[in-house]
């Protein structure tokens, strides 16, 4: 019998999905408090990890936000993303697109050049210290006003050469894809590549929207197309990339329980459906604890496993030659643990 455990262990991979303020653990949410003199409401890290018990999405995003005040400096931002790649790396994770919210930092006086300096400069290290490779997605807060989203894309425009593309998060009832139609146009005309949150609460329409006036390149979350058998079909036909987050929809309550998941009926849709963690720090567990929290359901086997690994790949923003080099060292590790 297939040790699934250690062959999504030690599977070759890249993360799509992964909000860098959402990798703030407790301990360091402290340690930066301290050394910034940022208060934070929470006596200890146990009293801060039991207020991680979410009911749907906004529960966990007054909490992250309010995470996110302890971010002051371009060195935190840098410790930040480089203990989120010390983790990957050991995930064996060898590419990651890693989402960023500039809004939630400038709002609160933080320059976004210190953000987005103090990130670059931590992908730069991840680089060095693990050959891992990553991509920068500046995310739109869509909470906020769509004037509010276009002077942040101003603000980023001399970094635009170091951002790979423009997304869509926090709150998504209510506030629909179309309401950043402008902002995303504005941003595919520079050049830059476009991704959105759709589908996570929000209706089948919210995908059509992103797919239909965002013109995105690939779709966060995207797990309530399943109710639509027309857009599920689309999706198959356009092999858009699902960027799916197990635990995050555990923890979130977008699905009943880990066995109700849809990850099986996405990829026998023919969806290209990857597994990503989110916002690892809250939703218990980085990349392989989402891959190992599927072992066990029923219907998934090996090569599904491999099968999302390869999409993870295929779906990502790197250049041709690069997804085929990657897809090759995955061909091997697969026939090696298969020999
Ligand atoms: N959904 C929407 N916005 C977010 C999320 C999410 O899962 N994580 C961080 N911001
Ligand atoms: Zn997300």
């Amino acid at each position: 019998m297939t040790d699934l455990n250690a062959f999504v262990t030690g599977l070759p991979k890249a993360e799509l999905h992964l909000h860098i303020e959402g990798s703030l653990e407790p301990e360091q949410m402290f340690a930066f408090a301290r050394r910034n003199k940022v208060e934070i409401p929470f006596a200890s890290v146990e009293d801060l990890r039991g207020a991680y018990e979410f009911s749907k999405l906004q529960d966990f995003l007054d909490i992250y936000y309010q995470g996110a005040n302890v971010l002051c400096t371009e060195a935190d931002f840098h410790d930040l993303a480089l203990a989120y790649f010390d983790r990957a790396a050991a995930d064996n994770v060898v590419h990651a697109e890693i989402f960023f919210d500039p809004q939630t930092h400038t709002a609160r006086g933080i320059p976004f050049q210190v953000v987005a300096d103090g990130l670059l400069a931590g992908m730069s290290s991840a680089q060095t210290k693990h050959g891992l490779t990553s991509k920068l997605i500046l995310c739109f807060l869509r909470h906020l006003d769509e004037d509010d989203a276009f002077a942040t894309l101003k603000v980023a425009e001399p970094w635009l050469d170091r951002i790979a593309g423009v997304g869509l998060d926090s709150s998504e009832l209510g506030h629909p894809p179309s309401k950043f139609e402008k902002v995303f146009t504005a941003a595919g005309d520079m050049g830059l590549l476009r991704v959105a949150h759709a589908g996570e609460e929000g209706p089948p329409e919210y995908v059509y929207e992103a797919l239909d006036r965002l013109h995105i390149d690939r779709l966060d979350h995207g797990n309530r197309s399943l109710e639509d058998t027309v857009l599920t079909a689309r999706l198959a036909r356009e092999a858009m990339t699902l960027t799916v987050c197990p635990l995050s929809n555990l923890k979130l309550c977008v699905v009943d329980g880990i066995a109700a998941h849809p990850i099986e009926r996405m990829l026998r849709a023919g969806l290209r459906a990857t597994v990503n963690s989110d916002d690892p720090a809250y939703f218990g567990g980085y990349v392989n604890d989402n891959y190992r929290a599927l072992i066990g359901m029923d219907g998934l086997d090996v090569r599904d496993f491999a099968m999302l690994a390869r999409n993870s790949f295929l779906g990502s923003f790197l250049p041709d030659d690069a997804v085929t080099a990657h897809l090759a060292t995955l061909d091997t590790y697969v026939r090696d643990f298969m020999a």
